[in-house]
């Protein structure tokens, strides 16, 4: 049995002390519920993957609560500096090349030479990274290819007895992963479309962010096209449920059932995703999902349903 405990001085300094030891802690983020180790200590590492039952070649994103412990982790151009400044801390991770003075284990890199660095907005988050000191590997506190955590209960249900502890933020802002891009390459490329909008990203950006199309390969082992699966077998852009099928309504609607956002408000509906899927999935074996519009937000949530209806 893991504890959900909320956060304060006492559990950040327990949490603090599970992960000096190679523990595993579950924190909150703006975006989902991170499960951390110490990025620099392989055993742990290997730990967290196998809690999850992640793939070894599926690196992990490296969490910093400061612009110092980053530029000690990567190499910033000019212009991933102004991005950072810019979005964090923030619900964007930015791929960068590893620093000389890099900390974070080869094992988490995933043997790559770039690193994926992001400095989370949730106060928990921070409160714990600023309490450990040093950057914590965090990839989504879920069992590999399940759906992400919104909550601390979420997090048990998936992972109890495999984790340390579980500090309890209350329900992620945002709902949905964060954005990733790459400054590897000449221009900036979107690696997966996220809590921060795709055009708001390209402004800052000047306009030169490269958005992928599907036949580009995998560019992020999280893009592989089954993820974040529901038992349920899902069936997004529908007009109304078959006999049988639950259903995730957005926007009025007079049918009954889950609904995203009442408002049609795609912050809403991100934000309420993942819990109304994990809801619905605990009574049905089939889902109808609602057509959400594939603007701003909207993007990313479209990709998660494409992603959790895909069937390998
Ligand atoms: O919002 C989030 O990003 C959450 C919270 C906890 O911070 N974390 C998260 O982590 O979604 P995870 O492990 O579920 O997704 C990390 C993604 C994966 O798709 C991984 O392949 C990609 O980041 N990634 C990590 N390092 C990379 C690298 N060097 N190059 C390309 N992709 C990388
Ligand atoms: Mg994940």
């Amino acid at each position: 049995m893991t504890a959900i405990v909320p956060i304060q001085q006492g559990t950040l300094s327990l949490a603090a002390m599970h992960l000096r030891g190679g523990g595993l802690v579950a924190m909150p983020t703006e975006t989902v519920y991170g499960l951390a180790c110490n990025a620099a200590n392989p055993d742990a590492v290997v730990r967290l993957y196998e809690a999850k039952g992640r793939p070894r070649f599926n690196p992990l994103i490296a969490h910093v609560a400061s612009m110092e412990i980053a530029e000690q982790e990567a190499v910033f151009s000019d212009q991933a500096r102004e991005i950072a400044a810019k979005f964090w801390p923030g619900p964007l991770t930015m791929v960068l090349p590893v620093a000389p003075t890099g900390t974070v284990s080869d094992i988490a890199r995933a043997g790559l030479d770039t690193i994926a660095l992001r400095m989370p907005a949730h106060p928990g988050a921070l409160a714990m990274l600023r309490t450990f000191g040093k950057p914590l590997v965090a990839p989504s506190a879920n069992r590999s290819g399940h759906v992400s955590p919104t909550t601390a209960q979420h997090v048990k249900a998936d992972l109890d007895g495999k984790v340390d502890l579980i500090l309890d933020g209350g329900p992620c802002e945002r709902g949905i992963e964060s954005t990733i891009v790459s400054f590897i390459g000449e221009r900036p490329v979107l690696l997966r479309a996220g809590a921060l909008e795709t055009s708001i990203l390209n402004e800052a950006l000047g306009g030169t962010l490269v958005v992928r199309g599907e036949d580009d390969g995998i560019s992020a082992p999280g893009q592989l096209k089954s993820h974040y699966a529901p038992n349920a077998h899902l069936r997004p852009n529908a007009d109304a449920p078959e006999p049988g099928e639950g259903w995730l309504g957005f926007g009025s609607s007079p049918i009954p059932g889950t609904n995203l956002s009442e408002a049609g408000d795609l912050r809403e509906a991100a934000k309420n995703l993942f819990a109304a899927l994990r809801t619905l999935d605990a009574g049905f074996d089939r889902i109808a999902v609602a057509h959400i519009p594939n603007e701003g937000l909207g993007e990313a949530i479209n990709d998660r349903l494409a992603r959790a209806a895909h069937r390998d």
